[in-house]
């Protein structure tokens, strides 16, 4: 990144490296050329800035949303509704006759509640509603707490001992289509063996309709792959062939059976970081803190889950006074990186080595391109951040 760019800009703000972000997305678009009948759909939760949204839809691929605003979002950008999926726990009425409306693909149903609410809502609207049945496979995986949603505690989808039961009230239920099982077992997975055991759970369900005559049409295995943020610079693209294997060997697919996944993180988290300028480097008596102008309300997740993300300094050098060549001090130092909101966990990083950081420098947050700008809020009323590519910030001045 050349951080001459960058300088005169109004931190914080997210900058997207869209290069990096096609060159994912042609690795992903490799393993869909080897996979018959794989279709993959972006989870745009991850991240709406419409210049990703762009390079997405020049990819091909289609979208998940969780929500009417992200359907109305991913219209405006131009993908077509024919590739978009809809889950979620709580679709309110207006949701799902927009999604009627636009003609979606599929609509992911998390409960029977919601197949009666859609078939009503699907006959006044005088449409037929496509829904694969979203069945919670109760497999764990390994990953934060909060980002598990396979579990058979977890608030998602139909248990399975019910699963027959509401694929026959999809047969009685007027203007409903059924077309299949969706799974979906947690986020940022790196253990190939989580998605393995879902993909045996996805052949147990499938042999266990098969024997009572239910076919399906489509299996989509949902999201989850995660990426590397401890060493984003030597992992900018995730490993999506040894993802893709697992299905590819594990998955029992019938001849004609579409396969559809949706990964999030893995597309975008690596091409953002979110660039905050320091303010003040406090010396407590026993820690050091670097105080950035991005706090919680820019980027939540270390205050929501404990998450770490790698953190450059990337001015150091260009800041150094004449005093600190003359008479260097120590290259690095440990420090606390920490936000401005009054609120304790709005901690970044603790005890991490930085070259020696002053007040102007410049940070760099990164692998911030998945659930960091879509999950920014306005606390302490701030303003919410703006996002840039790295060719916005070089052709003028943020
Ligand atoms: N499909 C479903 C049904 C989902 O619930 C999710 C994510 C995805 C796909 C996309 O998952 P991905 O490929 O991005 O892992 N805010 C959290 C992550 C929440 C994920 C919610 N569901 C974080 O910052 O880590």
């Amino acid at each position: 990144m050349n951080i001459n760019n960058i300088h005169g800009a109004t931190t914080p703000f997210y900058l997207y490296d869209t290069a990096l972000l096609r060159t994912t997305l042609d690795a992903i678009n490799t393993e869909v050329k080897r996979i018959p009948n794989l279709h993959v759909h972006y989870a745009v939760k991850a991240n709406a800035h419409p210049c990703v949204l762009a390079e997405i839809l020049k990819a091909g691929l289609g979208i998940d949303c969780v929500s009417g605003g992200e359907i109305q979002t991913v219209l405006d950008a131009g993908f077509d509704p024919a590739k978009i999926v809809f889950a979620g726990v709580g679709k309110a009425d207006w949701e799902i006759r927009l999604a009627l409306e636009a003609g979606i693909f599929c609509f992911n149903v998390e409960s029977k509640e919601e197949l009666e609410v859609i078939s009503q809502i699907a006959v006044e609207c005088g449409k037929v509603a496509p829904v694969c049945l979203r069945i919670n496979p109760d497999v764990g995986a390994h990953t934060h707490s909060h980002i598990t949603t396979g579990r058979a505690e977890d608030k998602f989808g139909i248990a399975m001992e019910d699963m027959e039961y509401v694929i026959g009230l999809c047969a009685l239920l007027p203007n409903i289509e059924f077309l299949g099982l969706h799974l979906h077992i947690g986020s940022q997975i790196l253990e190939m063996e989580d998605f393995i055991a879902l993909a045996h759970r996805t052949n147990e369900l499938q042999d266990r309709l098969e024997q009572q005559g239910i076919k399906l049409r489509i299996i989509n295995i949902g999201g989850g792959l995660g990426v590397d943020y401890d060493d984003p610079n030597n992992n900018p693209v995730p490993n999506f062939h040894d993802y893709f294997a697992v299905w590819a060997e594990h998955l029992k697919l019938r001849p004609g059976q579409e396969l559809h996944c949706e990964p999030g993180r893995a597309i975008v988290a690596q091409c953002g970081s979110l660039i905050t300028r320091v303010l003040y480097v406090k010396e407590g008596h026993e820690q050091k803190f670097v105080i950035v102008d991005a706090g919680m309300t820019e980027l939540i997740r270390p205050a929501l889950y404990g998450a770490r993300h790698k953190i450059e300094n990337i001015t150091a050098t260009q800041n150094l006074r004449l005093t600190d060549w003359l008479f260097p001090a120590t290259d690095t130092a440990v420090y606390d990186v920490v936000g401005p909101i009054c609120e304790s966990t709005d901690v970044f990083a603790e005890d991490i080595v930085l070259p020696v950081t002053r007040r102007g420098d410049l940070i760099a947050i990164r692998s911030a391109g998945a659930y960091g700008e879509t999950m920014a809020s306005c606390y302490n009323c701030r303003p919410l951040p703006k996002g840039f590519t790295i060719d916005d910030l070089s052709d003028t001045d943020a």
